[in-house]
């Protein structure tokens, strides 16, 4: 074992770049947001100061499925600002236990922070994604403003949200050919909300939380940042049409959309793929 520290590794850099990141775009204000990166037994091992458990905290369902899965997590109350320069105090390393109602901690949270109030979330759609794809990673949360603005103004049907969103910009389908997941506006942290998202997961990589957030999965940081790039870049071009009155002229068609798809080799949810038009009278 090499004598290197975790706060060194790869992943606390990725961690801080990729908080920092969802800070300076404005999506996580306050202690707004929670990311969870999936670390391999190899991957912790590597370090010296990793493998003694510090503390351990509940976990209020049955996580077994994930029993010894490492997670690196943001901590619940923190500034996202504020990980870039103190990442052993603001996230943590922790290991699911074998029961799966706790975790315990081997790294990080240093001045008695846990994990995030939506680690449910996080874990229930971790494992609902593991079954669909093993190289699943990460999980990502934030509150950016013009998805969120979009769920007071339009019906919360994955239909509508997804359709619009397609058509904003030629890169949508091919970054989300499944669209977007929506739920119901729910309370945050708690495992009801974790057992919606997580089943909407199933199907999609990105769930809207109305009048809240995203959440978002992937197999990489910079897949799942990307992912939630692209649709709230979708999203600042939707408020920026309606600030411009509104109207659509032309649009990308539903022809277009079919195009794209060939093109890039992808299947977008069929039940997405044709429907009403943004330009009137169409
Ligand atoms: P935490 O501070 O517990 O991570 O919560 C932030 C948040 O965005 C809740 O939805
Ligand atoms: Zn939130």
């Amino acid at each position: 074992m090499s004598q290197q520290k975790f706060i060194d590794s790869p992943y606390v850099e990725e961690m801080c770049k990729i908080t920092h990141g969802l800070y300076t775009h404005g999506w996580d204000e306050r202690n707004g947001g929670n990311v969870s990166y999936r670390l391999t037994k190899e991957e912790v091992s590597q370090y010296a100061d990793t493998n003694k458990v510090l503390r351990n905290v509940p976990i209020d369902f049955d996580a077994s499925e994930l029993a010894g899965v490492y997670f690196l997590v943001t901590g619940t109350g923190r500034y996202f600002k504020n990980v870039i320069d103190n990442p052993e105090a603001e996230t943590g390393l922790v290991q699911i236990a074998a029961d799966g109602h706790s975790a315990d901690i081997l790294w990080g949270y240093n001045d008695g922070a846990q994990p995030t109030s939506e680690f449910p979330s996080h874990l229930m759609t971790h494992i609902n994604r593991l079954h669909k794809d093993s190289n699943q990673r990460v999980v990502m949360h934030c509150h950016p403003t013009n998805l969120i603005a979009m769920s007071f103004t339009l019906p919360l049907d994955e239909k509508t949200f997804s359709r619009i969103l397609w058509k904003m910009q030629a890169e949508s389908v091919v970054v989300f050919p499944e669209g977007l997941g929506v739920i119901p506006y729910m309370t945050p942290g708690t495992n009801d909300i974790g057992e919606a998202t997580a089943e909407k997961m199933k199907d999609f990589r990105a769930v809207l939380w109305p009048h809240h957030g995203v959440f978002g999965a992937g197999d990489s940081m910079d897949e799942t940042y990307g992912l939630i790039e692209t649709i709230e870049k979708a999203a600042l071009i939707y408020t920026t049409i309606r600030a411009q009155g509104g109207q659509c002229l032309q649009e990308i068609t539903d022809d277009d959309l079919a195009d794209l798809a060939n093109r890039f080799g992808l299947t977008p949810n069929p039940d997405f793929l044709t429907g009403k038009s943004l330009v009137e009278n169409k």
